[in-house]
């Protein structure tokens, strides 16, 4: 619970549809130790990426409405899907700092290269939300984003090495190699798990981009900005879902180190302002 008298001591809310998010919590831990989390994995309802935007707005709604009862003091969207399409909404309903990966990871792109592949969910792709961050920062900038519908499935499937991951890999990123991208920029949290088979396709001149780094760095300059930096020792880190707890503590497993406890939760049913359910 949020101690209102030392508002540093609150949790940062991150969330993301599954375990993609873990690439932004494993960044959160390298860079600001001292800070306490609350992480929602909405996998009851994944993949998002294929979702509807008045879907992903709505689901948005709900997560931010129980983070905000469980009284985080921020929260951060471990979700390019839900930046794309949800992010500018929730930031004029709710008072509280909720940060996105697609401002962040395209400014630090635009620092490695001019032609830009980015790899993202259908619904992120289709938004064209990386395309308008790049050119913003670089009016010159090539971009070319590809929608990558089997990515999410396989990794929460934990079909990181099955030679047919490295086929669809291999699909998804001819394209961007005929264009001759210097920069390929993780456009969905759940890619950097695919590392090891993206970096055994790509040339070793294309630079890789992952946002997750940068909108921690982002984050830490907000707390800062904010006065809300916790200096003494954090809580554990709250896992909770809503679809399979022991599924999500089984994969989440090989990139946290150890087994989390994970809870189940319900989010609570709110009718989004601008959705109708
Ligand atoms: N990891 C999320 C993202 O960054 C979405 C994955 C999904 O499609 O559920 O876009």
């Amino acid at each position: 619970m949020t101690n209102n008298r030392e508002p540093q001591r609150s949790r940062i809310g991150i969330f993301d549809s599954g375990v993609g998010g873990l690439t932004v919590l494993r960044e959160l831990y390298r860079q600001l130790p001292n800070e306490s989390v609350l992480y929602f994995a909405d996998t009851a309802r994944l993949p998002y990426g294929m979702r509807s935007s008045g879907e992903i707005s709505q689901f948005c709604f709900e997560i931010l409405t129980w983070m905000v009862q469980q009284d985080v003091k921020m929260v951060v969207m471990a979700c390019n899907t839900s930046d794309a399409l949800a992010r500018e909404a929730l930031c004029r309903e709710f008072n509280i700092p909720i940060l996105g990966l697609i401002v962040p990871g395209a400014r630090a792109a635009v620092a490695q290269g001019t032609r830009f592949g980015v790899i993202a969910t259908p619904a992120t792709a289709a938004s064209n939300a990386y395309r308008r961050a790049l050119l913003e920062f670089e009016p010159n900038a090539k971009v070319w984003q590809v929608g990558c519908p089997e990515f999410v499935p396989l990794v929460e499937q934990n079909r990181l090495h099955d030679p047919y991951t490295a086929e669809v890999a291999r699909q998804y990123l001819t394209p961007l190699l005929e264009q001759r991208i210097d920069t390929l920029i993780y456009g969905c949290t759940h890619y950097p798990h695919l590392a090891p088979v993206l970096r055994e396709i790509l040339p070793s001149s294309v630079v890789l981009v992952d946002p997750a780094s940068h909108v921690v760095t982002t984050t830490a300059q907000e707390l800062d900005l904010m006065g809300l930096k916790n200096s003494r020792s954090p809580l554990p880190t709250r896992f909770c879902v809503s679809g399979c707890p022991q599924q999500f503590a089984q994969l989440a497993v090989q990139w946290l180190g150890c087994t989390p406890v994970v809870e189940k939760i319900h989010l609570p049913t709110v009718s989004h302002p601008s959705v109708p359910i």
